[in-house]
């Protein structure tokens, strides 16, 4: 499955609009783990790495970044800007987040529980891993 803009619902009121999120509903996995990334420096780069297993779904709560979600192939770039929708990604690809804007709030939700093992973090270690995984899917 590749990565795809999940949109979310928005309850548009003069007061201030209001989104949510529902675990196996809006998106396809159960939320073990909520993280977020802020104060980051004009410039900086997070995230380049691969999750064998966790799947995530980001949203830029403030602000704004682009996500480059690669599978060995090809790279494609997602700009998150807005806070009723998010990127999902599936496990086995390289992902980086880049072009953060000033107050940029990445809020990461997550189907597993922090696991130093579930990372790769070596490009051309990912790139081995992905042969395998395409010969095991041939
Ligand atoms: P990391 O995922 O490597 O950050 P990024 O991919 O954005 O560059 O995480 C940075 C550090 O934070 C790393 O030492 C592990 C730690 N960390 C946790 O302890 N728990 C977590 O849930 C996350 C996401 C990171």
């Amino acid at each position: 499955m590749e990565a795809k803009i999940i949109t979310l619902p928005k309850f548009e009121d003069p007061r201030g609009n209001l989104s949510f999120i529902e675990e196996e509903n809006h998106i396809p996995f159960k939320i073990e783990r909520t993280y977020w990334i802020y104060d980051v420096p004009g410039g900086q780069v997070r995230g380049g790495h691969v999750f064998k297993e966790q799947r995530e779904f980001i949203v830029a709560l403030s602000g704004s970044f682009d996500v480059i979600v690669d599978d060995g192939r090809h790279k494609k770039s997602f700009s998150l800007n807005r806070s009723y929708y998010g990127l999902y990604i599936p496990c086995g690809l390289w992902r980086q987040m880049e072009n953060f804007s000033t107050n940029a709030l990445a809020v990461v939700l997550s189907s597993t529980k922090f696991e130093e093992s579930d990372y790769i973090r070596d490009y051309k270690t990912f790139l081995k891993y992905r042969e395998e995984y395409e010969k095991q899917r041939l």
